[in-house]
This record gives structure tokens, C-alpha cells and sequence, in this order.
């Protein structure tokens, strides 16, 4: 009975001062009731910046990896112009009439994991709703690289002609070269070659997926979630936020708000990355809030091993009186696991 296709045509229904009950969170999860707010200030993610000259740079980042599993990068070379295109072609897709949206629709049950969704559709879909409610957020997904595993029809902006597919393209090239960059130094920080952690994911291989996140304002935002808390299954995460902050990381037994840094990007280590190090980089558990009033987006691209590629902690770390704490895996297996909650 329900002809509801995204939790923005919920936002936008005239009159919605209350929120369905399915995405009302138990209350040990309500952002009101959980977020740290100390009356000396709360400690901060690094903020690190990649012109300080090397081994600076890859230091603080290993010591954040380690700390935080999270950081924020400034000076990474990626220019702001690419950035506000990637955002202006995104923006643009979700202004667009609904039922143009759904043309893009993915459809998981069927094995269309590219496309535009929402997680309450999904959960619906899953039978799951009852069990776990649900967020407010739409999303879009597709890959960026490599070249074989990209599709542009299943990209938003195909029949229209705003860039999205150069703007995607350009910021991806960036994101690519970034990331190596990244995987030196997190190798270097760990004492291991700068090409160690590169080749041990896959190397030219290595997958980019580009989600784009929609969190449209909120009626009861103390209520419910953007994103629920979760470690990304990534090696790592590059994501670009817009300047409506929400993002909050669990450290110390808290959850900490990530500040907005004009022209940052956000660093996040993944499971794959925590697997390779055997646990001495973190992947960082994050969740995100939602506005009353504002719109947030963010667009992160994992960076994920190739499906075939199996990924266990590399051997420099392994010894008799440090043994293995995780099995080494396909990242196809690894993922079925994570996504069906099965054990690892
Ligand atoms: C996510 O972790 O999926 C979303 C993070 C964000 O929107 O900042
Ligand atoms: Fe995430």
C-alpha cells in the first residue's frame, strides 16, 4: 500500500512531521543519547597534511591508522575543481524527478548491485525489516575501475548530458593516484616495502566502487540514523562529505563528530587493511546522524580487493608468539560473510 520509492519523496510528502516507525532506532543507538559532548574538548581525527615532507606525512598516518583507523588528508593533490565537479553532476542526479531516478534502480535480489537504491527498499526486499529498522538515506552505486568492470549505462547521467560520466572519470584518475600514494605510506608505516600493501590487494587489479550517499533532512533526526554503525569491508575508503557535517566514529567507548574540514578528504581504514596488518591498523567503526533542516551528501569510493583475491595478514606479521587473528579470505567470501552477518 505503500508508493513510497525513496526516503526523499518521504522528506519531501507534504506535511511529515513524524517518521515511520521503521526508522526509529532503539534508544541505545539515538545519536541525542550517545554522542560524546564533554565539557573540555572532545579529542579530534587527525587532520594530516600531505605536503609535510616525507616520512612526516606517512607517519601521522600510520599513528592515526593505528589510533583512530580514520584521518583526514589536506594538500592530496587532488584539485578542489574536480572535486566540486563530482559534486555538482551528483547533486544534480538527485534533483531529478523520481521516477527518472528510478530508472537507475539497482536490485540486489537479483544481483544488480549498481544503481540507485535506498536502504529501507533493500531491507524490505530482505524480509528484514521487523528484525532491524532501518535509515535515512538513498544512495547510488557504481564502479569507476577498472576498465572491465565498468558500466556506463548503469551510471546516472546517461540521456542527459551534464559531465557525470567526465566528472566520475577525472575524480576517479585522482582517487587512484591518491590511493597508491596512501598504500605507500601505510606500508612504509608499518616497515614494509612502499609496494607491499598495493600488490598484497591486487595491485592493477584493485577495484573502485563510487557510492554517493543522500541523507535529505529529517523530521526527527534525534530519532534515527544516516548510516548504522559499521566497519567499511574495503581495504580502505576515500570520501569527499558535503559542509553539513554528521559523520560520528566510536572511539574510547564514545561516538565523536568528525569535523568538517573545507576541501579534506576522509580517510577510512577498511577490514581488508586491518586483515593485512594483522590488527594493527584499525578499520574504524562510523555511523552517521541526518539534519532537520539540511541536506546532507558524501560521496566515498571503496577501494576493494579484486573478488577473486584473497586477502589473510601478510606474513611479516605473523610469528609464534603473534599469531594469525584472521583467516585469509577471498574478498567475494569475505563479503558474502559480512553482508549475510555470517561469521568470518
Ligand atoms: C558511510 O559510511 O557509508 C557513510 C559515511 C558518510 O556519509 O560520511
Ligand atoms: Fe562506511
Amino acid at each position: 500500500a505503500e508508493a513510497r520509492q525513496s526516503v526523499q519523496a518521504l522528506a519531501s510528502s507534504p506535511g511529515a512531521a513524524i517518521i515511520p516507525p521503521e526508522f526509529v532506532r532503539p534508544a541505545h543507538e539515538r545519536p541525542g543519547a550517545t554522542t560524546f559532548r564533554g565539557d573540555a574538548p572532545a579529542p579530534e581525527i587527525p587532520v594530516i597534511d600531505m605536503s609535510l615532507s616525507w616520512p612526516a606525512a606517512g607517519a601521522r598516518m600510520a599513528e592515526a591508522a593505528r589510533d583512530w583507523g580514520i584521518f583526514q588528508v589536506v594538500n592530496h593533490g587532488i584539485p578542489a575543481s574536480a572535486v566540486a565537479e563530482l559534486q555538482r553532476v551528483g547533486r544534480e542526479f538527485f534533483s531529478l524527478p523520481q521516477e527518472h531516478k528510478s530508472r537507475y534502480a539497482m536490485d540486489p535480489a537479483s544481483g544488480k548491485t549498481q544503481g540507485y537504491g535506498s536502504m529501507s527498499l533493500q531491507q524490505k526486499d530482505n524480509h528484514d525489516k521487523k528484525k532491524t529498522p532501518t535509515t535515512w538515506v538513498d544512495f547510488f552505486f557504481h564502479n569507476v575501475s577498472p576498465p572491465a568492470m565498468v558500466d556506463h549505462r548503469l551510471w546516472p547521467g546517461s540521456g542527459s548530458d551534464n559531465g557525470y560520466k567526465e566528472a566520475n572519470e577525472e575524480y576517479a584518475r585522482h582517487v587512484q593516484r591518491l590511493t597508491r600514494e596512501l598504500f605507500g605510506q601505510l606500508s612504509a608505516g608499518l616497515g614494509l616495502e612502499e609496494s607491499a600493501m598495493w600488490e598484497a590487494l591486487g595491485g592493477e587489479d584493485v577495484v573502485l566502487l563510487q557510492k554517493i550517499n543522500f541523507y535529505p533532512p529529517c523530521p526527527q533526526p534525534e530519532l534515527t540514523l544516516g548510516v548504522a554503525p559499521h566497519t567499511d569491508m574495503s581495504a580502505l575508503t576515500v570520501l569527499v562529505p558535503n559542509d553539513v557535517p554528521g559523520l560520528q566514529v566510536f572511539k574510547d567507548g564514545r561516538w565523536h563528530d568528525v569535523r568538517y574540514v573545507p576541501g579534506a578528504l576522509i580517510i577510512h581504514i577498511g577490514d581488508q587493511i586491518e586483515i593485512l596488518s594483522n590488527g594493527r591498523y584499525k578499520a574504524v567503526l562510523h555511523r552517521t546522524t541526518v539534519s532537520k533542516d539540511k541536506t546532507r551528501m558524501s560521496w566515498p569510493v571503496f577501494v576493494e580487493p579484486p573478488a577473486e583475491h584473497a586477502v589473510g595478514p601478510h606474513p611479516q606479521f605473523v610469528t609464534d608468539e603473534n599469531p594469525a587473528k584472521y583467516k585469509a579470505k577471498k574478498f567475494r567470501d569475505y563479503k558474502h560473510c559480512k553482508i549475510n552477518k555470517l561469521p568470518q
